[in-house]
C-alpha cells in the first residue's frame, strides 16, 4: 500500500472523535437502502447519517447506491466536515451490479478464473457508475457441508479451486490499477473458517484443528490477499470458542505478523456487537476493547466504535498507538484508491447514466451463464434438442423472472431479466413447438396444475422440466436441513415422469442437491444453479447445442442429505470401504459412500477418453520438478471443452492426508477427433501441508496422481518424493 503524506498529517490533527469516526461504518440512508439485507440495528434517517459525515463521525457507507446523491455526501464530507476527509462508499456487489452474472458458486463451476476476472471486471465498472467505491466481494469461504446456504456465494468445497477463484475476482473488482474510476476495492470475506459452520446453520459455532483451519479454509484469503485485496471482513462465527471477529491470533497473528497484510479490516455486520450475545464480552464496551485489540480496525453498523473507542483510549485500555494504526490503514486505503486526489471519483452521474445498460456486460452475462451449466447426465445424447420437436417447458421457473437472480443481487436491473421461456422461445429451431406449464408453484400446489403438466408431457416429444430451489433458499441464514426439492415439485415430477416422455431437467440450485426420484433418473440433467439476467438464453444456448456445455461440479452432490458435510477431499479412515468388505466399515447402512455425482464431474456434447496417467521419472526430487502426462482425446462427433484434472494423494503423513486433492486443472477445446497431450509439472509445494509440528511443509514419501475428468475417476501413478538431501537415482 503506498505511503501518503497527507495521512500522517491528518492523524496529527485529528481528534479521538474523528478517528473513531474513520473507524465506523454505517447504514447509507441517504441513498436508495437496499431493503431486507440484513436485519434492522441502529438504523438512523437520512439527516441523522449527514450529519455525522459532517462531524466527521462516519467514514463509510454502505449498502446505498446513486452517483448523483452519492456526490452530494461526498461534498458534504469534504467541503463542511472539520479535515474534509473524504467518504468511502461501500456495498454488497457480489456477482453483478446491473447485469447479473451467475451465483459465484456456479461461476466456480466454469473452472475459468478468466471468466470470474472479466465478470468481477464488468461488475466494477457498472458499480463504480453507481457510485460505489468498495465492494463486499468476493467471498472466499470453503464449503463442505451444502447445508449452508452462503456455499452459493463462494467457490465451493475445494481449496485450491477457490483460490484461483478468490485470486481473480479480487483481479478483476481491483482492476489494474486501484485509483482509476472503475477499480472497485474487493473484500476477502468471512476470515475465517465462516463456511465451517457446525451443522451447516448459518451463524452457527465452528470446531476446527489448526491443520484443517490453515490447509483448508484460510488459503483462498492468503490468495485474495496475494491478488491485491486490501480489505478482509471477519466472520460471525467463533473458532474453537473465540469469535472470529475478536479473534486476535488470526486478525493479527495470521493477517498482519504472519501474511503482512497492510490493508483494513472490517468487521461483518454488527459482528462486534455480538460478542456480547455470544457471551464472550460483558457489555459494549468490552466488546469494542476485544473486536479492536484483536485486530479489527472498523466497526459496522453497531456504533460501537464510534461510542467507545474515544474512552477506551483516555482510559489507557487501548493505545493510541493502536488507535492511529487502525486509522492510518483506513486512511490509506482511501489513499490507495485515489480519494485525497479526486474525492468525487466514481460518483458521475453520466457515467452512470452510460453505464445503466452496457450490451457487452449482457453478452459477457450470457458467456457465463452458459458457460456455469454442468450437464450431470445426458443419456441416449437426450441433448442437445435437435430439429423441429414438440417442447413442453414444465415447472414453476418455466416463466419465472424472480428466481434467476440468485442471493446478494442488490441492483440487477430487473426489466433486462430473460427467463426460461422467453430464451428458450427465442431460440426455438424452425418447426419445433413449445408448450409452456407452470405445474406448481415453488412451494405449493396450483389448481389442475399437474394435470395439465401430465397432458402437455403426454403430447411432446421430450419435457424441459424447470425444477429446484427457490432463491431464498440459499444465501445467508438459508441454512437446510433436507437438501432436497420442495415436495411439491418432486410430485410433479414424478407424474410427468410417469407419461414416458424423456424428461430433461433444468435444475434451479444454490448449492449441491440431494437428487430423487425422477429427477434423479431423468435422461438428462443440466445443473443451471441461479445464472443471472441472461439465464434464459444461456440456457436455451446448451439445450440446442449453439454452445457445448463444459463446466464441472465445484461441489459433490451426494445421495442423500444426511451424509453432509460430504466433500471429496476427506482425510482417509482407518476402516475403508472395499468392493469385497463393508461390514465394519466406515460406511452408510442406506446409501454408498461415492457421490451420485463427484466434484469435478460434467459432460459435454462430446465423447472425451483418457489415455494413462504417467510420470517422467520415478522420483521428485526436494528442490526438482516432476512431469505428470495424460492425452485426452475427443472421441465424439461434436466439439468439446474438457476440464482435465489433476488430482495427488499422500500415502503416509504426520497428519492423516485426504484421499484425494485437486492441485491443477486446464480447460482445453478439442475438436471431433482431436487428442491432446496435457502436461502438469509437480513441485514439492503443490504436497505440502501444515504437518503434524505445527509447520508447512512436503514430507518425503510416495505419491498418488491421477489426472482425470473427476475426483472420482482414473487410475493413478505413483511417484517418490525423495528427502532433502537425497539426489536423484
Ligand atoms: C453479511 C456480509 C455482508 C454484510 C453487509 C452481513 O450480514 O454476512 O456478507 O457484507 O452483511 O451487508
Amino acid at each position: 500500500m503506498p505511503v501518503d503524506p497527507r495521512v500522517e498529517s491528518l492523524l496529527a490533527r485529528m481528534t479521538l472523535e474523528e478517528k473513531a469516526g474513520q473507524l465506523s461504518v454505517f447504514a447509507d440512508m441517504v441513498r436508495p437502502f437496499a431493503p431486507d439485507v440484513n436485519p434492522e440495528a441502529n438504523r438512523r434517517n437520512a439527516d441523522e447519517v449527514i450529519e455525522q459525515v459532517r462531524a466527521g463521525r462516519a467514514g463509510t457507507l454502505f449498502n446505498g447506491v446513486g452517483a448523483a446523491q452519492g456526490r452530494e455526501i461526498q461534498r458534504v464530507a469534504v467541503e463542511e466536515s472539520r479535515l474534509g476527509i473524504p467518504v468511502l462508499l461501500a456495498a454488497d456487489v457480489i456477482h453483478g451490479m446491473r447485469t447479473v452474472f451467475p451465483i459465484p458458486l456456479g461461476e466456480a463451476a466454469s473452472f475459468e478464473p478468466e471468466l470470474a476476472r472479466r465478470t468481477a471486471r464488468a461488475t466494477a465498472v457498472e458499480a463504480t457508475a453507481a457510485g460505489i467505491h468498495w465492494t463486499y466481494a468476493p467471498a472466499v469461504d470453503i464449503a463442505r457441508d451444502q447445508r449452508w446456504g452462503r456455499g452459493a456465494e463462494g467457490a465451493g468445497e475445494d481449496t485450491f479451486l477457490g483460490c484461483a477463484f478468490a485470486a481473480a475476482r479480487v483481479r478483476g473488482f481491483q482492476g489494474e490499477d486501484l485509483r482509476a474510476p472503475d477499480s472497485l476495492l474487493a473484500t476477502a470475506k468471512h476470515f475465517a473458517a465462516y463456511g465451517a459452520v457446525a451443522a451447516g446453520m448459518d451463524y452457527n459455532y465452528v470446531e476446527i484443528s489448526e491443520g484443517t483451519l490453515r490447509d483448508v479454509h484460510l488459503p483462498p484469503f492468503k490468495a485474495a490477499l496475494d491478488a491485491g485485496a486490501l480489505a478482509v471482513m471477519t466472520a460471525f462465527n467463533d473458532i474453537n470458542g473465540v469469535p472470529a471477529s475478536a479473534n486476535r491470533a488470526l486478525l493479527t497473528g495470521v493477517l498482519r505478523e504472519q501474511w503482512g497484510f497492510p490493508g483494513l479490516v472490517v468487521s461483518d455486520y454488527t459482528a462486534d456487537m455480538e460478542l456480547v450475545a455470544h457471551g464472550y464480552a460483558a457489555d459494549d464496551r468490552d466488546a469494542t476493547l476485544r473486536a479492536f485489540t484483536a485486530g479489527m480496525d472498523m466497526s459496522m453498523q453497531s456504533g460501537f466504535y464510534a461510542e467507545h473507542l474515544p474512552a477506551l483510549v483516555e482510559s489507557g485500555q487501548v493505545t493510541l498507538e493502536m488507535l492511529d494504526a487502525a486509522v492510518r490503514r483506513v486512511l490509506s486505503v482511501k489513499a490507495a484508491l485515489g480519494l485525497f486526489d479526486d474525492p468525487y471519483r466514481s460518483l458521475d452521474p453520466v457515467r452512470e447514466a452510460d453505464a445503466s445498460h452496457l450490451p457487452a456486460h449482457e453478452a459477457l452475462a450470457r458467456e457465463a451463464a452458459r458457460r456455469s451449466i454442468v450437464l450431470l447426465k445426458n443419456e441416449g445424447d437426450a441433448l442437445p434438442l435437435q430439429g423441429g420437436r414438440r417442447i413442453a417447458l414444465v415447472g414453476p421457473f418455466a416463466r419465472d423472472v424472480d428466481n434467476i437472480e440468485g442471493c446478494w443481487t442488490l441492483f440487477g436491473d430487473r426489466s433486462r431479466y430473460v427467463g426460461l421461456e422467453a430464451g428458450i422461445r427465442a431460440a426455438l429451431p424452425p418447426g419445433a413447438v413449445l408448450d409452456v406449464v407452470d405445474g406448481c408453484a415453488l412451494e405449493t400446489p396450483l389448481d389442475g396444475g399437474v394435470d395439465a403438466a401430465v397432458a402437455a408431457a403426454r403430447d411432446a416429444d421430450v419435457v424441459l422440466l424447470a425444477v429446484g430451489e427457490p432463491q431464498r433458499y440459499s444465501g445467508e441464514a438459508q441454512s437446510r436441513t433436507q437438501i432436497v426439492l420442495p415436495a411439491v415439485q418432486q410430485a410433479l415430477a414424478e407424474a410427468v415422469a410417469a407419461t414416458g416422455t424423456p424428461l430433461v431437467v433444468l435444475l434451479r440450485n444454490g448449492r449441491a442437491l440431494a437428487l430423487e426420484g425422477a429427477v434423479r433418473d431423468a435422461q438428462a440433467i443440466l445443473v443451471t444453479w441461479f445464472l443471472g439476467s441472461q439465464t434464459g438464453h444461456a440456457v436455451a444456448d446448451v439445450v440446442f447445442g449453439r454452445h457445448g456445455p463444459s463446466a464441472r461440479l465445484p461441489v459433490s452432490f451426494p445421495h442423500d442429505s444426511g451424509q453432509q458435510p460430504y466433500f471429496y477431499n476427506h482425510p482417509r479412515t482407518g476402516r475403508p470401504e472395499t468392493p469385497q468388505m463393508s461390514e465394519f466399515k466406515a460406511r452408510w447402512r442406506e446409501q454408498p459412500n461415492a457421490a451420485l455425482y463427484p466434484f469435478g464431474h460434467g459432460l459435454g456434447y462430446g465423447r472425451i477418453e483418457y489415455g494413462a496417467t504417467t510420470v517422467d521419472a520415478a522420483a521428485l526430487a526436494w528442490d526438482g520438478t516432476l512431469a505428470v502426462r495424460a492425452s485426452v482425446r475427443n472421441a465424439g462427433t461434436r466439439a468439446a471443452e474438457e476440464v482435465v484434472q489433476l488430482y495427488l494423494h499422500d500415502r503416509v503423513g504426520s497428519r492423516v492426508r485426504p484421499v484425494r486433492e485437486l492441485k491443477g486443472f486446464v480447460k482445453l477445446p478439442l475438436a471431433p477427433g482431436e487428442s491432446r497431450d496435457v502436461v502438469f509439472e509437480l513441485t514439492r509445494e503443490q504436497v505440502a501441508f501444515t504437518r503434524a509440528d505445527g509447520s508447512f511443509g512436503a514430507e518425503p514419501g510416495r505419491f498418488d496422481v491421477w489426472i482425470a475428468p473427476s475426483a472420482a475417476a482414473g487410475e493413478p501413478v505413483s511417484f517418490e518424493l525423495l528427502p532433502p538431501a537425497a539426489s536423484l537415482p
